[in-house]
């Protein structure tokens, strides 16, 4: 969350920051003459020298390079080129741990290919089986300065480019004249063409012939820029580190393949626990615990599960983390909301941001640990803090590669939420973490920024003194080679949005230091995700050997692997409702954070009626499901509308009874990266109507969610490919044509959801106030045959809180020529029976239906000629597996 509108700083239009280069000029560098070209195994070296006279376009071209290309398994090649002479940064093992290489792969039989011309040097890489090229940096050559390097490739015309965020484009990029900036910012509004929160530099790109994936490795400012003059191409424009490229094989008939190599490189994504799934609601600017206390008996009276109660920062006092106001949020009062939502099977979830408040002397324990431990982001030159002025006035930063800053983290954790005295939190959520800083740049005098600002608002003494001495004195440790380097205003400037676009400008300074001797010019992509990693640790070390779940705005490749996000700070309008579902498919469907939704019915600004009963209802389709608004907006609980809290009663009701197999679905992405979120075109990558599809999407691997897209409107035009759907709540069967089709009568309370073809669902019989409820209530089964008679799926389930579960569940349904088999090992009691099953699709009466090969009898089955739905009543404890057969 940031500034409301009250606060809001005017927009700087600024100067157009992003530098404009002629691409002739770049392509006439001279590039480098690839020598001492060796080959061992299947690693392959090179130097690189300078081809001719240097064009410096933004600094002294490199003389000499390091290539290195290796490949690593059958469907993965690293390419990596460095400037041996110099220590340049590269982003760390401890932050992103590299893959382990498989030794025994055979580049000869690999599924793609490295292939280079040495002179002047350029690179490609083909597929195996067709030749077909999928990178090529052909006439175009590398430049490689110390602030600036540029590699090119181009590709087929209206390429279908998917990635490349975090970003609130289109989910297809467009082609032409796009650039996509990565530098975390605050990014108010999530506008799009912008850099927002967090960096994933990865690319999918989908031909009928394959899917392949590009991933730079790399946490440096950068530009990547697509276009369409003179040829489609991609190019990177990056400000620092090296080059760092994983190309992945992906495969020619599964799109899905591609995610999983991707996982193999940044790791699978975190278990949450099983409750998360159940509803979130918040807001900031509840204005004290009877507000909180109110919503809680409000959601109960209304009948509207609420799961989670989330606290913005209005609890704290004069907005300092690890505080509750007294007077508002009084301590005694908060543990009894906590007690009583625990006591109801539901939790609670209050905001943490990393910056501290800078007070000296006046007994802020969190700054006085922090001070003793000597963990707060050094200025540049490593004597002083660099301060910032956020929420609480001027703050000082942690720096997360301080070998201390975890112990430090966890220990405030340990101690503010502590269950006996302090807030015992069930899952914690992180903020500001770009690191978002109100100072404009320069910053140089953030005391001053911050009485100007009003910081923390409404709060009236002084900030302390400016030139309050400075404990402690660091040594530094071995710096990256910078020298000569212009940090604050690189010769090649990326177009960042924040502010006036300088890399400092709304966030800690470029050139502060961290303890092991980086700068945040180059790590300050990783910010946030590092945030994420102490504060997962922090909050397991709360609760040894349970789940967590943590919620951060800013994310880097790999964040996955211990938060989910959120898509920061939208407006409650119907651009950021239609965008919100390209970004849950990025996050969820490309960069391995599938624990993610945006806040529905919009953050800022007022909602209305209709527009918060649509959003409840395609909310409810998002992994994370959370109510979330600004302090000066009009409040937006659901039971606030009768339209939106009916809206949100029917969806929770589908969202709940299919928990369990989105839950399935999250356990399988934890295995292998497999994603939650399907765009239509994994699903059907050989019907090119459905690429640019960003409206509709999967919801797991079967369900079709179609949500009305349009202000005043019921009905929408969704496409259908070629194939069988059913209606989730008619179970009626419906022919996809590979065509629009309208839907209509779409009234504000019902959003349109079918079934693919092919999956067996396990569905919870009914939905429930709580999803500890839910877990006591029964499965049924419902078979939604594809158009071959086929259909299958599958069944995990565990006590849905332990990191470790000592026991699991796994089921699977395979159903062909009217036979459905259930077979499973059972290792964690479900305790609940399997009430019914229900053959979607069956067009004529059965004549026989056998339970473990016996007859039953007539009353124990109908059949709806209309809706042509067999359900056969079972009431077996799911303890065991079955066969249903109808004939
Ligand atoms: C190529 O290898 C030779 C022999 O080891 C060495 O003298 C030369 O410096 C190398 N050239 C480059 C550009 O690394
Ligand atoms: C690079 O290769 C080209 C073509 O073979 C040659 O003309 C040029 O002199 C080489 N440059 C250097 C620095 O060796
Ligand atoms: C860049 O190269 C020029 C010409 O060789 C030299 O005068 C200048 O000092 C170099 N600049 C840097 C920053 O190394
Ligand atoms: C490999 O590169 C060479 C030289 O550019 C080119 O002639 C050849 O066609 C390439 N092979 C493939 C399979 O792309
Ligand atoms: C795309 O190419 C056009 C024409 O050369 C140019 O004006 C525009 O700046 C380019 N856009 C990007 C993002 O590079
Ligand atoms: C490219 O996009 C920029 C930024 O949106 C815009 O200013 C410019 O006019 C566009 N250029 C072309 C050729 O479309
Ligand atoms: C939202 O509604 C409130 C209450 O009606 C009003 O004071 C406020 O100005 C509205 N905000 C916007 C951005 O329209
Ligand atoms: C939707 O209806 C409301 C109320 O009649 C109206 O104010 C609004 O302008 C309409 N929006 C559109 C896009 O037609
Ligand atoms: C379906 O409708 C969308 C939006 O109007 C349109 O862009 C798309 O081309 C249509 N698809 C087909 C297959 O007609």
């Amino acid at each position: 969350m940031r500034f409301s509108a009250v606060f809001l700083v005017p927009l700087v239009i600024a100067a157009v920051s992003a530098t404009s280069t002629d691409p002739d000029i770049l392509d006439a560098c001279p590039g480098y003459n690839a020598t001492n070209v060796t080959t061992h195994g299947a690693t392959l070296t090179a130097s690189l020298v300078l081809a001719g006279q240097p064009c410096n376009v933004y600094g002294n071209d490199t003389g000499t390079l390091l290539l290195a290309v290796t490949y690593e398994t059958k469907s993965r090649i690293h390419v990596k080129i460095t400037d041996p002479s110099s220590d340049r940064y590269e982003v760390p093992e401890s932050v992103v741990p590299r893959p382990k290489p498989d030794p025994s792969v055979n580049p000869s039989q690999a599924d793609i290919r490295f292939n280079y011309t040495a002179s002047p040097f350029s690179f490609s890489i083909y597929r195996s089986s067709s030749k077909e090229v999928l990178f090529s940096t052909a006439s175009h050559p590398i430049i490689f300065e110390p602030q600036y390097l540029r590699v090119k490739t181009n590709l087929p015309d209206n390429a279908n480019i998917y990635g490349l965020g975090e970003h609130t484009d289109s989910f297809r990029l467009p082609t032409s004249n796009t650039t996509r900036t990565f530098w975390s910012r605050d990014a108010y509004g999530v506008p799009s063409g912008s850099n927002l929160y967090g960096n994933h530099p990865i690319y999918f790109e989908h031909r009928t012939t394959g899917t392949h994936g590009v991933f730079l490795l790399n946490s440096n400012g950068m530009d990547v820029k697509i276009n369409d003059t003179a040829g489609t191409s991609l190019e990177y424009n990056i400000i620092g580190g090296v080059l760092d490229f994983y190309f992945l094989a992906g495969s020619t008939t599964d799109p899905t393949e591609v995610a999983r190599q991707y996982a193999d490189i940044v790791g699978a994504p975190a278990e949450v626990p099983y409750w998360s799934f159940g509803f979130h609601q918040c807001r900031f600017g509840y204005q004290n615990y009877i507000d909180v206390a109110n919503v809680i008996m409000n959601y109960s009276a209304a009948s509207i599960p609420l799961e989670t109660m989330w606290t913005d920062i209005d609890y704290m006092y004069k907005r300092r983390i690890f505080t509750v106001d007294p007077d508002y949020f009084p301590l005694d009062r908060m543990r009894e909301i906590v007690d009583y939502l625990h006591s109801h099977d539901q939790h609670f979830v209050l905001m943490t941001d990393p910056a501290i408040a800078y007070l000296p002397g006046e007994g802020y324990g969190p700054f006085d640990r922090g001070v003793q431990d000597d963990i707060w982001l050094k200025a540049a030159n490593g004597s002083s803090y660099s301060l910032g002025a956020v929420w609480p006035g001027v703050t000082v930063f942690p720096d997360w590669f301080n070998e201390k800053t975890q112990d430090y983290w966890t220990n405030e954790f340990k101690l503010f939420y502590d269950p006996t005295n302090g807030l015992d939190i069930d899952g914690a959520w992180i903020d500001m973490n770009e690191p978002s800083s109100f100072c404009n740049y320069p910053c140089s005098d953030p005391f001053a920024q911050a009485q100007e600002q009003d910081l923390p608002p409404a709060r009236t003494t002084s900030p302390p003194d400016p030139n309050a001495p400075i404990l402690g004195q660091t040594t530094l440790h071995k710096r990256v080679d910078h020298s000569g380097d212009d940090l604050q205003n690189p010769p090649y400037m990326i177009d960042n949005q924040a502010g006036t676009g300088a890399l400092s400008d709304k966030t800690a300074y470029v050139d502060a230091l961290h303890a092991n001797g980086m700068v945040e010019y180059d790590t300050h992509n990783l910010y946030g995700t590092m945030m994420s990693t102490a504060t997962h640790n922090a909050m397991v070390a709360r609760r040894p050997g349970l789940r967590t779940l943590v919620i951060t705005r800013s994310t880097f490749a790999g964040a996955g692997t211990r938060v989910g996000k959120w898509l920061g700070d939208n407006f409650s309008d119907w651009d950021h409702y239609r965008n919100s579902i390209a970004g849950i498919l990025g996050m969820a469907g490309i960069f391995q954070v599938p624990m993610v939704g945006a806040d529905i019915c919009g953050y800022a600004d007022n909602t209305t009626e209709t527009l918060c009963a649509r959003w409840a209802m395609l909310g409810a389709f998002y992994p994370f499901m959370r109510d979330h608004n600004a302090d000066t907006s009009i409040s937006q609980e659901f039971y606030r509308w009768p339209t939106v809290a009916q809206a949100a009663r029917n969806v929770l009701d589908i969202r709940y009874r299919l928990l369990d197999y989105i839950y399935t679905a999250f356990h399988q992405a934890h295995e292998n990266g497999t994603p939650v979120l399907n765009p239509l075109w994994y699903k059907y990558p050989q019907d090119p109507a459905t690429f640019p599809i960003d409206l509709q999407f999967f919801y797991g691997d079967s369900i079709l969610v179609s949500p009305v897209t349009e202000e005043n409107v019921t009905s929408v035009t969704a496409y259908f490919p070629q194939d069988v759907f059913y209606d989730f709540l008619t179970l009626e069967p419906f022919h996809g044509t590979g065509a629009n089709v309208t839907l209509n009568d779409v009234n504000f309370t019902s959003i349109p959801v079918h079934i693919r073809g092919g999956a067996v669902l396990p569905l919870r019989e009914k939905s429930a106030m709580t999803t500890t409820e839910l877990r006591k209530t029964d499965f049924e089964l419902v078979v939604a045959p594809s158009t071959q008679g086929t259909a299958s799926g599958s069944l995990y389930a565990d006590d849905g809180v332990s990191v470790t579960p000592s026991a699991s569940t796994t089921v699977e349904f395979s159903y062909e020529k009217g036979l459905l088999t259930v077979t499973g090992k059972f290792g964690y009691p479900l305790g609940v029976s399997v009430s019914r099953v229900r053959f979607l699709g069956v067009g004529s009466a059965p004549k026989t239906v056998l339970v473990n090969g016996v007859k039953t009898k007539g009353s124990a089955y109908s059949w709806n000629k209309d809706s042509q739905v067999l359900d056969v009543t079972l009431n077996t404890p799911f303890s065991r597996g079955f066969t249903v057969q109808h004939s």
